[in-house]
């Protein structure tokens, strides 16, 4: 009898909705990582704007004239993940930008707000990569700090 009632919820299982429920559609993921990049955007612009834009300024321009390099159509920022968190890092650290001491999260929104504003259209750039290359450039934080890179000659 026991069996028999067992059959009967299995039956009654496989019957259910929630077996019978198709997979996932493959669009789903791609939606996910637009959202996760359109938030991140979001947060992106307000970093820039307290921290970069008295420089790059407000449309990310500037040129020869202000002997700052534009941020729009740029290569700079439109290269590797990796490279493009290396390079933020070092040009925060090189110039010691007030408030450098940008959390991963805050580094990694403002470069994909960057690589999607200015003409720009790129992929997000996300704040689990910029650990492992902090830890590349011997740096707790983005603000300047005597390192091991500074003792064996750095790289300034
Ligand atoms: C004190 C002025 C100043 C501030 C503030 C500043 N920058 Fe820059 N930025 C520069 C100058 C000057 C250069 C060109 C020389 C260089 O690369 O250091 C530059 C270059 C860049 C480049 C291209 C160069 C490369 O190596 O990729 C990017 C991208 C960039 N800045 C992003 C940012 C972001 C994002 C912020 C804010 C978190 C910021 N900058 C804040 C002055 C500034």
């Amino acid at each position: 009898m026991k069996q028999l009632l067992a059959l009967v919820i299995v039956l009654v299982g496989l019957a259910s909705p929630a077996f019978a429920q198709k997979k996932p559609s493959p669009k789903a993921p791609v939606k996910k990582v637009a959202a996760e990049t359109a938030a991140s955007i979001l947060r992106g612009k307000p970093i820039y704007t307290q921290y970069c834009q008295s420089c790059h300024h407000a449309d990310g321009g500037g040129g020869a004239a202000t002997l700052k390099p534009p941020l729009s159509n740029t290569s700079h920022l439109m290269t590797s993940r990796s490279k493009v968190i290396l390079r933020m890092l070092m040009h925060l650290r090189r110039q010691n930008i007030n408030g450098g001491d940008l959390t991963d999260q805050q580094l990694a929104d403002v470069l994909t707000y960057l690589r999607n504003s200015f003409g720009n259209k790129g992929l997000a750039v996300p704040a689990s990569e910029v650990p492992q290359i902090r830890k590349v450039l011997f740096l707790k934080s983005t603000h300047y700090e005597h390192s091991a890179a500074d003792t064996m000659g750095g790289w300034r």
